[in-house]
């Protein structure tokens, strides 16, 4: 996941499986966006230290290829594997 780039991946990618099982779950695009701010304000939570803002922001450039991919492929018909 945080080794993903989206640019230089040709199908089927690492993360081609999870997109495919978590279309099949009926996650809509929108519920990646959830899932991203959820994981990103638990790191501003007191209990995971004092993330300064280049940390929280550097978390969520890491991650945004991989979620905006499987985000992309939950509107996605066509099976991957
Ligand atoms: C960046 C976003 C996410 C990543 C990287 C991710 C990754 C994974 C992986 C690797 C698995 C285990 C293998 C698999 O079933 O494919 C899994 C399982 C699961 N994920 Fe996610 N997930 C993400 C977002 C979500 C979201 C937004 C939801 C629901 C709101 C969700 C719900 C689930 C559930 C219910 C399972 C268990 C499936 C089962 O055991 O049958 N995931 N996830």
């Amino acid at each position: 996941m945080l080794n993903f780039d989206s640019a230089l991946s040709v199908e089927p990618t690492i993360l081609s499986v999870t997109a495919d099982t978590h279309r099949d779950m009926g996650l809509r695009p929108a519920d990646f966006g959830t899932f991203q701010k959820a994981f990103l304000d638990t790191l501003c939570q007191p209990e995971f230290g004092q993330n300064s803002v280049e940390t929280i922001e550097a978390w969520e450039t890491i991650l945004a290829p991989g979620i905006n991919y499987l985000s992309n492929k939950a509107t996605d018909s066509r099976k991957t594997r």
